[in-house]
């Protein structure tokens, strides 16, 4: 573990109320911490300039500053303090401070903007706010600090504060992400030095108690979640191959309660899943078929169930793709890189659902043995696909276990994949690519994605767009030309999940990084665990 949560209560502590506010703030100082970290308001700023030399009314910074022997107000002449949103300051203890009162050695504030706007009561301000938090606690010598979550609410509710927790969890693991410290067999040395900041406490009061410590525990297994995702994902092809990811996905079998069960060739050729196997046959080495369960709810009940793209590097076959960046095709594992480390949050945070997780993996080599563009293949549906480019081969891969995962009787069946270069065109680095015929299921999980700032965008489905993936001599292409491109992957994939309801999340444009900041994002694990807490 390379950053550590949990929590302190301070059961009478509150910042709203005038009366409780400097004995709260007295005793949130005197925690013997490396940083008090505190968000304030546009009022609260207001009121410590307005009220220098008057001591007599109340407010945050006014009574945070008669407390620390002036320090706030003079950071303020300074200039270093200011109202506005996400604004950073950091105080450090000097002799003004007095030391049998005060034991933190700093205290950040944090500048929340003016909170009587509802704007910025919204989840994306305190996601700016509490990045550039996290930033300032990060990379420098403090290794802990006490973060009194209510003062960056003003809604009161626990809800609300157990959201900008775990937002704050996962950022805070973002910040502390480093490459292959968790993979045993990476033979390599750790390139990065670990971060100095290693443990993040999070103060509350008795009216979010519970809230924060269950937000914890969730935020915590989403971390460790995110970080194995973004681990598979960063790993060299050569080392994450399909078979390391069936190891890994067993290994966690041994670490939790997690049902993992991984086919072989052999099996796989015995379910007919005759799609899935064109892929693989380029390539030296084997395909695996990676189940996994978490039994977290009652025992009939059905199961949400994940399907991720495991290409472990996709070359584009005999339709070979062009040299430059090839190497991020290593990234094409990214759909299964999140549900395997979704699988591991939900069975680290005992989550009390059915959830069911499953990959096909395999590597997209041109050889003499590779599917050639014109090859007719049939799936495990009893379709037949001609295919006329080997570089769509994630639909292929995946159309098998779509089919496979109808056997689970399953309550909504969520594929995730790096399937189009033109879902990036459409919509960037920002927002994932959604494409459901299902309202509510497109509901929950833009609720979700925006719950976590792992967002989507809804994408068409519509049958005109089926025409495109016409074949003249099978029952459907597996290219429909470069109009619409995402959406014609999609109404590919569509034809396999008639038994079921289904979304697909199209996540090449957000599951890795290019250019100097490299590496996988983890996403979208946030989006995902998300939505499994909100369902009912
Ligand atoms: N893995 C790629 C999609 C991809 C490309 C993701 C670039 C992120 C960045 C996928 O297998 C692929 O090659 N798709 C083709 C489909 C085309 C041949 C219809 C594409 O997008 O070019
Ligand atoms: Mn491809
Ligand atoms: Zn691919």
């Amino acid at each position: 573990m390379t950053i550590q949560f949990s929590t302190k209560i301070f059961p009478q502590a509150d910042l709203q109320s005038a009366k409780q506010l400097s004995s709260s703030l007295k005793s949130l100082l005197t925690q013997n911490t490396d940083c008090l970290v505190l968000g304030y308001s546009q009022a609260d700023f207001d009121g410590l300039i307005s009220n220098k030399g008057n001591k007599s009314k109340s407010g945050l910074l006014t009574e945070l500053d008669l407390l620390l022997g002036g320090s706030v107000s003079h950071a303020a002449v300074l200039g270093d303090l200011d109202g506005k949103q996400a604004s950073v300051c950091l105080l450090r203890a000097d002799k003004s401070w007095p030391a049998n009162a005060v034991k933190a050695k700093r205290v950040l504030l944090l500048g929340m903007g003016d909170l009587k706007m509802a704007a910025d009561r919204s989840l994306t301000t305190f996601s700016k706010v509490a990045r550039a938090g996290l930033k300032a606690l990060s990379g420098g010598s403090i290794e802990n600090a006490l973060w009194f979550a209510p003062s960056f609410t003003l809604s009161k509710t626990s809800e609300m504060i157990a959201q900008e927790v775990r937002l704050t969890i996962q950022y805070a693991g973002d910040h502390a992400y480093r490459f292959g410290v968790r993979q045993p067999t990476m033979k390599f040395k750790v390139k990065d030095k670990p971060d100095s900041f290693k443990h993040l406490i999070f103060a509350g009061n008795a009216a979010c108690t519970a809230a924060l410590k269950e937000a914890i525990e969730q935020g915590s297994a989403m971390v460790e979640g995110m970080h194995l995702a973004k681990d598979l994902g960063n790993l060299p092809p050569n080392i994450c191959t399909p078979t390391y990811l069936g190891k890994t996905a067993q290994g966690l079998a041994k670490k939790t309660n997690l049902k993992v069960e991984v086919l072989g060739l052999k099996q796989i050729e015995a379910l007919g899943m005759g799609s899935f196997l064109s892929v693989a046959k380029g390539s030296e080495t084997p395909p695996q078929f990676i189940v996994m369960r978490h039994q977290g709810g009652k025992a009939g009940e059905a199961p949400v169930v994940l399907v991720g793209k495991g290409i472990t590097f996709d070359t584009g076959g005999i339709s070979l793709k062009p040299g430059e960046a090839m190497d991020e095709m290593k990234y094409d594992m990214c759909g299964a890189a999140s549900v395997i480390g979704t699988l591991y949050a939900a069975a680290l945070m005992k989550l009390k659902k059915n959830v069911i997780g499953v990959v096909p993996t395999c590597e997209n080599m041109p050889s003499g043995r590779a599917t050639r563009p014109g090859d007719i293949v049939k799936s495990m549906s009893g379709q037949t696909i001609e295919i006329l480019n080997t570089d769509a081969e994630g639909r292929l891969i995946l159309c098998d276990a779509l089919t496979y995962v109808e056997r689970f009787k399953p309550k909504a069946v969520i594929d995730i994949a790096t399937l189009t270069g033109a879902c990036v065109i459409a919509l960037g680095h920002v927002h994932s690519g959604l494409f459901s015929d299902d309202d509510d299921l497109v509901n929950a999980l833009t609720k979700a994605g925006h719950d976590s700032l792992d967002t989507v965008w809804r994408l068409p489905l519509d049958a005109a767009y089926h025409e495109q993936l016409k074949s003249n001599f099978a029952d459907v292409a597996n290219i429909g030309g470069r109009p619409a491109g995402s959406v014609t992957a999609a109404c590919f994939l569509s034809r396999f999940t008639e038994k079921y309801k289904w979304a697909h999340l199209d996540i090449a444009g957000t599951a890795w990084k290019s250019g100097a900041a490299k590496g996988s994002t983890g996403r979208p694990v946030p989006l995902l665990v998300n939505y499994l807490l909100e369902q009912k």
